[in-house]
């Protein structure tokens, strides 16, 4: 029995160890052997109210590499929306011409609205500051296939840990494997108290730091993120922060040989590009194990695994 079969992704929550452990066997088993028609016949739409180029475009792949078929805007500048047609009325009509709705959208809690709404099954490709489950599952993909394992690692969240989407869904996901948290954030910055609350109530251990650069010899993951510039209301508190943590390359000498260096993406400036021929940056591949997972996302869903 397949417990994703028609179930909503909304949160990372929403997901058991063991559902967990299925997308990322699954992916695996894709990356391996692609699973060319598997979605023939299927229709999947892209909903995207936000920018976006690696969730959308490897989605997009996704799809089309399993021989479905793909709908949807990437500018809700071009749709109904822009005459006052509501979230509800777009899922309502969307959900007719489709099989699962993947939708991205600048407020919290709206992919769980549209969940709770929608007939077919809805993928959150990012709500507000809320959560990004499905770049959490390539996440914790990209730290395994690299790692080896995911259990026990020494993890380092660097950069907006407070409007960071990716960082919170990763925390959530990363409790459940005894992980020992380094967060690295100007004070403004800090990780919310509701997620470190929810480490704490596990027994996990997690250190704040103001800077990075003394104790990364003792990091197996570093996650950099871009300090989320839309997410601010006042633009003279974003120049403050914006260039806080850059890594360079000689950052990583002294660093241990598993180490890797990962990056949700976009990047701005919090990784200089040299960094980017060094073996330990993983950044580029992680985008591409997007691909696997989110066939392995929706090959679930629709019942396909
Ligand atoms: N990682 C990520 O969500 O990138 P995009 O905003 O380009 O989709």
């Amino acid at each position: 029995m397949n417990s994703l079969k028609n179930k909503s992704l909304v949160s990372i929550n929403d997901y058991a160890p063991e559902e967990i452990e299925l997308i990322l066997e699954t992916a695996e088993r894709f990356e391996k052997s692609p699973p060319a028609g598997l979605l023939s016949g299927n229709v999947i739409a892209a909903l995207f109210f936000e920018p976006s180029t690696r969730t959308r475009l490897s989605f997009e792949s996704a799809v089309k590499r399993m021989g479905g078929r793909i709908i949807g805007f990437a500018d809700a500048g071009s749709s109904s929306v822009t005459k006052g047609e509501s979230l509800k009325d777009t899922i309502l009509t969307v959900s007719n011409y489709c099989d699962l709705i993947v939708m991205r959208h600048s407020l919290e809690g709206s992919a769980r609205y549209a969940s709770e709404v929608s007939p077919v099954p809805i993928i959150n490709a990012g709500d507000g500051a809320n959560q990004h489950p499905t770049q959490t599952l390539l996440d914790l993909y990209s730290i395994r296939k690299t790692q080896g394992t995911l259990d026990g690692l020494n993890v380092f969240l660097v950069g907006d840990l407070k409007y960071g989407r990716t960082v919170h869904s990763l925390l959530i996901a990363l409790s459940n494997y005894n992980t020992t948290f380094n967060f690295i954030s100007p004070t403004e910055l800090r990780m919310p108290d509701e997620y470190k609350l929810i480490l704490e109530k596990k027994g996990l251990k997690y250190y704040e730091h103001d800077d990075f650069t003394d104790i990364i010899s003792r990091a197996d993951i570093v996650y950099m993120t871009r300090v989320q510039r839309e997410r601010f209301s006042d633009p003279l508190e974003y120049e403050k922060v914006k260039n806080i943590y850059v890594l360079r390359n000689e950052m990583l000498e002294n660093t241990k040989e598993n180490l890797r260096i990962l990056h949700p993406l976009p990047r701005v400036n919090e990784i200089e590009t040299d960094v980017d021929d060094n073996p330990k940056a993983y950044y580029f591949e992680q985008a591409l194990n997007g691909v696997y997972v989110r066939q392995a996302i929706i090959a679930a869903i629709l019942d396909k695994i």
